[in-house]
């Protein structure tokens, strides 16, 4: 048994500098030379300089791990996907029109516009190399670019989850032609706005990197500087605006702060009774989020793993705002509503299942109905642990994870090719190799994380890339292949 400590990653897509050849395309290629071992899998870095932002440390930190990764196909596939981001995602970096306020915009696969989420999550694979650092060429100046520009987009339209670059670019705003005919309240431009899906996790995924950032750096003065704390008001305010219910008490149906109908064939593209969705009873303390983090429709609103996240971000975003000391007020509320969330979700987000286990449901709608299943995009029931919110000790949790990893989830997939968590946005048939990855974050038997491992490294088709997802009788079937969203976390384990 070899001890090796392995990062593992989802990778990402990026644009292209000029002269270099597009990733899309390149990323479907297979590149000499081959990984040496039984996949022969792919070189998939972009030549060094149609990289899109170099950090010697992520560079070296690839090379010192040559020794430690003894399986040359799972080297290859973390040598190709770890530094994806960088490599292919950083399309743009700069500052604000005549401020020294840092941007950074970063893009999600195949497509130029930035998520709240994938974003946040895209510089979490870089998070163990994060310390203070003023220099503009720094992982730190990465970090600060990406929260002052998730500030500006959360201050002009908080229900939405997905950006168009920053005019200080001059990049043209991407077409998004599936939301041509969308239509939304409140109304956004669509030169800040490339999509405008209300989901709670959107804003969680704000304070997630916000507190990253904070806890590698304890910068307290960054998040003082310019429109942050604002935009923490903003978030405030936004989230609990959606605690309302669907009827007054009167009988009267209140009016929903976000209403969202798209013209569509997919159900999970659009939202039922004329944009509002399905009816939610107030009263849980939980904050209604319209889509997933799949950005496929909730069924119901009041869906847990969103709350689960934003209390358990509220709860640390409230330090920072103690730190700076200028609105101990807001540090309250804060605070205050990450318990409240919390309880809420203790009280009516655990169901019995029939057989008499406990478990965390996956959406409520606070009368009495429950959507039991989990999706592989994060955050997810099976993530909970990942991103904080309980420990993967707690036993209420072991009990989902055992549900969501069985055919009693409604989105596992399993075949021969691969098994996992998949979920309505590619459809039955089809595991995300993410939930592969979120399974191992989440154990520690060397066992069960050496399956995963094999079963990652063995359905890249031989790009030795991640993909989105994968027809679990056939790898040559897969969606995007090189799926973005996230993770990077050390992962100690012991392999052959
Ligand atoms: C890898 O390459 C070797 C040598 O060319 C070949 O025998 C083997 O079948 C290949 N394996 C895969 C999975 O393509
Ligand atoms: C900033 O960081 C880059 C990359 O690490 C380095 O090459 C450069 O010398 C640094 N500049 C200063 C002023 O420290
Ligand atoms: C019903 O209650 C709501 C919320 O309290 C109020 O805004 C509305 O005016 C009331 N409508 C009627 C008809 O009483
Ligand atoms: C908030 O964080 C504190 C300190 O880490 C912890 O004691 C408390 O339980 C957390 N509260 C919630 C609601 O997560």
């Amino acid at each position: 048994m070899i001890s090796a400590t392995l990062f593992i990653i989802l990778a990402s897509l990026g644009g292209s500098l000029a002269q270099c050849p597009d990733y899309s395309t390149y990323s479907q290629q297979v590149h000499p030379p081959l990984s040496a071992g039984k996949y022969n899998l792919s070189s998939m870095r972009p030549a060094s300089g149609c990289r899109t932002f170099v950090l010697p440390e992520v560079d070296h930190l690839i090379r010192s791990y040559k020794s430690k990764i003894s399986d040359p196909d799972l080297y290859r596939l973390f040598q190709n996907s770890f530094p994806n981001t960088l490599d292919t995602a950083i399309k743009w970096k700069g500052t604000a029109q005549g401020s020294d306020e840092e941007l950074t915009f970063v893009i999600t696969g195949d497509i130029d516009a930035m998520w709240l989420r994938d974003s946040a999550n895209q510089m979490q694979s870089y998070l163990s190399l994060l310390k203070p650092s003023a220099n503009s060429s720094s992982l730190a100046s990465l970090y600060r670019g990406v929260i002052n520009l998730q500030s500006r987009y959360v201050l002009t339209d908080p229900f939405c989850n997905s950006f168009q670059a920053p005019a200080e670019s001059g990049i043209p705003p991407a077409t998004n032609g599936a939301a041509t005919n969308d239509n939304v309240t409140p109304p956004y431009s669509s030169t800040s706005v490339f999509e405008c899906k209300y989901e709670l996790d959107s804003l969680a995924a704000f304070l997630e990197v916000s507190t990253n950032y904070y806890t590698a750096t304890k910068d307290t003065a960054f998040f003082g500087k310019y429109q942050w704390l604002q935009a923490v008001r903003t978030v405030l305010q936004t989230a609990t605006s959606m605690q309302i219910g669907t009827y007054a008490d009167n009988g009267t149906v209140n009016t929903s702060p976000y209403t969202f109908q798209r013209l569509t064939t997919a159900g999970t593209e659009t939202l039922s009774n004329g944009g509002i969705g399905n009816p939610v009873s107030p009263g849980t303390g939980l904050v209604r989020s319209a889509f997933r983090p799949s950005d496929d429709a909730a069924i119901y609103q009041l869906f847990i793993p969103a709350n689960m996240m934003f209390s358990r971000y509220l709860n640390s975003t409230a330090t920072i705002v103690r730190s700076l000391g200028t609105d101990d007020a807001l540090a309250s509320q804060l605070s205050a509503l990450s318990t409240s969330i919390r309880s809420g979700i203790e009280k009516y987000g655990i169901i019995t299942t029939a057989s008499g286990t406990q478990i965390y449901a996956y959406e409520i709608d606070g009368f009495a109905s429950v959507n039991v299943m989990d999706d592989a995009n994060i955050p997810s029931l099976l993530a909970a642990p990942v991103y904080g919110y309980l420990d993967a000790s707690d036993p209420i949790y072991q009990n989902t994870r055992k549900l969501v990893l069985s055919t009693s989830n409604p989105y596992w997939m399993h075949g021969p090719a691969i098994s996992a968590v998949g979920g309505p946005h590619e459809g039955p048939g089809y595991a995300w190799p993410m939930a592969s990855i979120v399974r191992i974050l989440t154990s520690s038997d060397d066992a069960e994380i050496t399956a995963e491992l094999k079963q990652l490294v063995s359905s890249t088709s031989g790009l030795g890339l991640i993909h989105e997802s994968i027809n679990t009788f056939n790898s040559g079937d897969w969606t995007r292949q090189w799926y973005v969203d996230f993770c990077s976390r050390r992962v100690d384990l012991a392999i052959d």
